[in-house]
């Protein structure tokens, strides 16, 4: 007999507050550390609790036997709760929702329309060629920014940050923006994209937590919400025209036989110009600071771990002759290279709190009937530091991931890490984050010998979790 929601534990709670106060001077917590204060709370209440913030109701989960029944009850369309001000943006200024913030069958008609593209194993490959450059670029970069004694770079991860603009622009726009570029002017198309992407994506990260002041008035922060996304879809719409004049006239309906994601977005007539316009903007912001936190945080553990960054410039060098563009081949063999990024993922859980959905049915969680629309948050970045499902937990281990290497260390349980989320709705942009990741590896581990002399990186809690002090890797050339 399941116990009633109302006898769930969790932290005290004040009227109207919940325990938000907790997250403000008056309390121990900060929402930018918001994995503290969860790990403080598995250790105090178990693998479920209820947290009260403000309106809204959390349910934190901490067993992968109920993440998996949350999972399976999911249904054609899962729902996780969106951006606050995204949703308030829409109603006042009248932009239509993207991808990542629409429910019910009109997320399902978008996502059908990309899934197949974007979803294939294969999907990423076509752009194998141009991410290659673009990863190229990037370690000139690195090697003309590098100081010749200490071997940083100063500002690393905002040329990272670049290196993943880059990157998916060549997916989402089909061009090189030249976010790179040294000399980049005031006025041009790269810098504009550059400032107001990040206008958009700083707003939203600010306001996440925040009190939703905007829901009254213009704040600072809506206002630069708006001014970033009118400018992304702008330079979208721009992008968009020189993409459709270089195809011609496409007139197939049918995206499979389009082998640019851009061309068969385009030809495609179930998505209006503006549907276009969104999506593509949603791809594009939403895999800039994904994919550059994932990668900042990977190179970080190879530099403090000099055993396993030599194990794995043995398998690149194994693998790809010097001098050679990476293949579709090379990145198949290479098993080692995806185990470091699986154990970089794993200490440093790309979202807090794990992903996220709103219950289908009321459902037996934990031993507590939990009812249908109750928020629940898969706490996998908690889980994934618990020696019960990780043997020496706080180690950089790839070989955990390897069947063959792993005899000495326990197999980890499936729905404890799912960096890129489950079911029909996970990243949809996973194949082209991975490959962006494994070309700027590749390149910058065949290329320098990384080491890290400082302070330990943490985390801080942005719409992704993110280094929470400077990057400073040395970067030595190996020859
Ligand atoms: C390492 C980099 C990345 C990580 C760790 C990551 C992680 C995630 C996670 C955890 C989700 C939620 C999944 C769920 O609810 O089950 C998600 C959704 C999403 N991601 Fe990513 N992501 C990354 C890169 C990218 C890239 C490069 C793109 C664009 C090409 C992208 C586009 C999206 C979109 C559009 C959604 C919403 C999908 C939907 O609601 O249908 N992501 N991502």
């Amino acid at each position: 007999m399941a116990l009633p929601f109302s006898a769930m534990p969790g932290p005290r709670c004040v009227p109207i507050f919940g325990s938000a106060l907790n997250y403000t001077k008056l309390g121990p917590y900060r929402f930018e550390r918001l994995h503290l204060a969860k790990l403080e709370y598995y250790q105090r209440y178990g693998r479920i609790y209820k947290e009260k913030l403000g309106p809204m109701t959390v349910v934190n989960l901490f067993d992968p036997v109920d993440i998996a029944k949350v999972f399976r009850g999911e249904g054609k369309y899962p729902k996780r709760p969106p951006m606050p001000i995204v949703y308030i943006a829409e109603k006042r200024e009248k932009f239509a929702l993207g991808i990542g913030s629409l429910q019910g069958e009109a997320w399902f008609n978008v996502r059908k329309s990309v899934q197949k593209m974007m979803m294939h194993p294969r999907a990423a490959s076509v752009y194998l060629p141009a991410q290659n450059e673009v990863a190229d670029d990037f370690l000139q970069l690195l090697l003309d920014k590098r100081d010749r004694t200490s071997g940083e770079v100063s500002e690393l991860f905002s040329y990272v940050t670049k290196y993943a603009m880059e990157s998916i622009g060549t997916v989402c726009f089909n061009t090189r923006l030249g976010v790179m570029d040294d000399d980049l002017c005031l006025g041009s198309d790269a810098n504009k994209m550059i400032s107001s992407s990040q206008a958009m994506f700083d707003a939203v990260q600010k306001t996440m937590y925040a009190f939703p002041w905007y829901h009254f008035f213009r704040t600072r922060l809506y206002s630069q919400f708006v001014t970033g996304k009118r400018g992304c879809n702008e330079l979208a719409l721009k992008y968009l025209n020189a993409a459709r004049e270089k195809f011609g006239e496409v007139s197939s309906n049918d995206s499979e036989n389009n082998d640019s994601f851009l061309s068969a977005v385009l030809s495609n007539k179930a998505l209006s110009n503006e549907d276009a316009v969104n999506l593509t903007v949603d791809l594009f912001t939403a895999g800039i600071d994904s994919t550059a936190s994932a990668l900042s945080f990977a190179l970080y553990h190879l530099a403090k771990n000099p055993a396993e960054q030599e194990k794995l410039y043995q398998e690149i060098s194994t693998v790809i002759p010097r001098g050679c563009s990476v293949s579709v081949s090379h990145i198949d063999n290479m098993p080692y290279l995806k185990a470091c990024i699986k154990e970089s993922f794993r200490l440093n859980f790309p979202v807090e709190g794990g992903t996220r959905r709103f219950l289908e049915e009321d459902t037996v969680l934990g031993g507590y009937m939990v009812p249908k629309g109750a928020l629940i948050a898969m706490n996998n970045q908690v889980m994934c530091l618990q020696e019960e499902y990780f043997e020496r937990p706080e180690e950089f281990l790839p070989e955990r991931w390897l069947k063959k290497d792993s005899r000495d260390i326990q197999a980890p349980p499936p729905f404890v890490m799912m960096p890129f989320g489950y079911g029909p709705r996970m990243c949809i942009g996973r194949r082209f984050a991975e490959q962006e990741i494994y070309l700027a590896l590749i390149k910058i581990v065949q290329t320098f010998r990384m080491e890290y002399h400082h302070e330990p990186i943490g985390m801080i809690n942005r719409v992704f979790t993110m280094p929470d002090k400077a990057l400073r890797i040395a970067l030595f050339p190996r020859d």
